[in-house]
């Protein structure tokens, strides 16, 4: 039996900060309101020059280099991100270019927030089905360029960053155990960017009418979320045949404190197993799991052997959910 192992990780986040309290000064808002009923203190937004594939090449640069994979052993490059730096060629291309990839097929996939576990998902069938030995999965969103900074209601959410992974085949039983991947039909325009696709493409009038940004509905999210990232957590535990308390640590999309929490209560675990960064970066959508991921490691919380949850949901509205095996 073949396993997909994920034997690299890596992370990056722009320099540049945004404070609550520089928010303060932009839309009616105020650090109170936003701790409160985010958990969110601060953001990083890329700086002029940084896109998505800056981003993406050097979290992907550290996944390669922790796992001692050089980038031309790369089967499949697999880029989740619902903000490329331009609707064609892919951003998963323009990464391959800057990585030296050239032997691997890249390709990206928009499933907004839950983009990252969408594509580990996808990367792990390939590398369990003997089709590929590696495989990189990167989770970048620069959501600060589809944002409206006089929208209270959006702005204050997002932050930009990248993560990524490598995944490789190994006969020991670990890496991605089990999936769930799903879509609430008829949500679609509760969280979207309208403009700049085939139904609105960009005119003077669609930047007018700013359908090149995001809007939400924030409310009805919200109670999506704790649902689908609820049921689907159960789900895939239940698949890798485990129960709750078996799970070492939630990896949650960091989107709020209070789903998060929510969550965690609907699962019937205590916050300690869930792993909490939102109030550094914000929401940064495909990113936020593989670079939560990459600061557990760092603290110590994933041990080799550990079974892990990431859970996920975004716009679609769309939801995902693994278990993934720690260590070799
Ligand atoms: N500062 C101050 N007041 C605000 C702000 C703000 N930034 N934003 C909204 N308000 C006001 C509203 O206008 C409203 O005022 P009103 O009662 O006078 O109308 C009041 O605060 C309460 O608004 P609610 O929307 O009910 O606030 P809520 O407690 O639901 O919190 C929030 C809003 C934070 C957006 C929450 O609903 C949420 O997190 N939803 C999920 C959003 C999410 O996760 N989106 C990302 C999905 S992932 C992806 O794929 C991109």
């Amino acid at each position: 039996m073949t396993y997909a192992a994920i034997t690299g990780w890596g992370m990056y986040v722009p320099e540049p900060v945004l404070s609550n309290a520089d928010l303060e000064k932009m839309v009616d808002t105020s650090d109170d309101w936003i701790v409160t009923r985010t958990g969110i203190k601060e953001r990083h937004i890329v700086a002029p020059h940084e896109t998505t594939s800056t981003m993406g090449s050097a979290a992907a640069r550290e996944a390669l280099e922790r796992a001692g994979v050089r980038p031309e052993a790369i089967d499949i490059l697999i880029v989740a991100t619902t903000t490329p730096d331009q609707l064609m060629p892919s951003a998963a291309c323009l990464i391959q270019t800057a990585l030296g990839a050239r032997r691997a097929g890249p390709v990206d996939i928009n499933a907004a927030c839950s983009g990252f576990v969408y594509a580990l998902a996808i990367g792990a069938q390939f590398v369990r089905s003997g089709a590929s030995r590696t495989v990189l999965v990167v989770g970048v969103d620069t959501m600060s360029r589809f944002l409206n900074y006089e929208d209270r209601n959006t702005c204050i959410l997002f932050g930009d960053g990248a993560g990524a992974v490598v995944l490789q085949a190994t006969t020991q039983p670990s890496g991605v155990l089990s999936i769930d991947l799903g879509a609430i039909p008829g949500t679609g325009e509760l969280l979207e960017i309208p403009g700049g696709g085939a139904a609105h493409p960009a005119t003077a009038e669609t930047i007018a009418q700013n359908l090149h940004f995001m809007t939400m509905q924030g409310r009805d999210v919200f109670k999506y979320a704790v649902r689908a990232m609820g049921d689907s957590s159960a789900k895939v535990i239940a698949d890798a045949g485990l129960v709750p308390d078996e799970i070492a640590l939630v990896i949650p999309h960091q989107a709020n404190l209070r789903i998060i929490e929510a969550t965690a209560k609907r699962l019937e675990l205590p916050m300690e197993r869930f792993y909490v960064n939102i109030d550094r970066y914000g929401n940064t959508s495909a990113a936020s799991i593989p670079i939560a991921l990459c600061e557990a490691e760092a603290e110590g919380r994933l041990r080799p052997g550990d079974s892990v949850v990431l859970t996920a949901f975004g716009g679609g509205l769309t939801w995902a959910s693994a278990v993934v095996k720690w260590g070799p």
